[in-house]
């Protein structure tokens, strides 16, 4: 683990995103990103939501994949508790490895978008470094930027709290988890969120179209 110096606050590096191969040499393939996509008649982009645990993401992810999918539309969901079963089981809930999981799915997300396909993460990525780290993988990339589009799913504690389909408040509160997003860890909400939804006064076939218009707004997907 590093610490580099940044106007407000040290940026946290976790010691996993630096490169510890040597002798590496890129491989380009032999056709483009963007004749991939005319090809294959799709383009690719990521969604990232963040927000407080039980604040609709996954919920809201998995309505907009059901109506992108049928209207013909490859996307893919990614979503905190289930990587955090494969991919990502070796990773807790300090800040270096909360830092390392999103540090993970910013790269497999921009993987994703590159194939054509519409990634939807939605890990509660509580960190804005974490955050700007993934979108700069997207928007940085060597062969050109790839849309990344991030959804505040902007649910106030007390809302999750009530919901707590998991349970997990009551046992955070009871002291049986500790360091909880919103009870004793923090949540750095987005400054500048392409997308803000409110699941308190949305409902989520109304959470589904905006992201639905900001995708066609953006030619990502055809206007219906
Ligand atoms: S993140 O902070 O690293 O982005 P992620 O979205 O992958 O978190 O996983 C969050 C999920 O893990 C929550 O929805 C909840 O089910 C579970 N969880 C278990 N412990 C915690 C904790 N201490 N803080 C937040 N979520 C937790």
């Amino acid at each position: 683990m590093t610490t580099t110096p940044a106007a407000s606050k040290p940026v946290v590096v976790p010691a996993a995103a630096q490169t510890k191969g040597t002798n590496l040499h890129w491989h380009e393939g032999n056709i483009s990103r963007a004749e991939r996509h005319k090809q294959l008649q799709t383009t690719g982009a990521t969604l990232w939501f963040t927000g407080l645990s039980a604040s609709g993401k996954s919920t809201i992810a998995c309505a907009l994949e059901q109506v992108l999918v049928q209207r013909g539309i490859h996307c893919y969901r990614l979503d905190g508790d289930n990587i955090r079963m494969g991919l990502n089981k070796n990773l807790g809930f300090s800040a270096e490895d909360r830092a390392e999981n999103i540090r993970r799915i910013g790269e497999v997300a921009k993987l994703f978008a590159d194939s054509g396909c519409i990634a939807l993460t939605s890990f509660i990525s509580p960190y804005r470094a974490d955050r700007d780290a993934a979108r700069a993988v997207h928007e940085k990339d060597a062969a050109g930027a790839i849309p990344f589009i991030e959804v505040f799913v902007d649910a106030p504690i007390d809302v999750c709290e009530q919901r707590d389909p998991k349970g997990l408040y009551k046992k955070a509160r009871a002291g049986q988890i500790k360091g909880f997003t919103g009870i004793d860890d923090p949540y750095e909400a987005p400054a500048s969120a392409e997308l803000v939804l409110k699941p308190a006064t949305m409902s989520v076939e109304d959470s589904v179209r905006a992201c639905l218009k900001m995708l066609a707004d953006r030619g990502i997907i055809p206007n219906t």
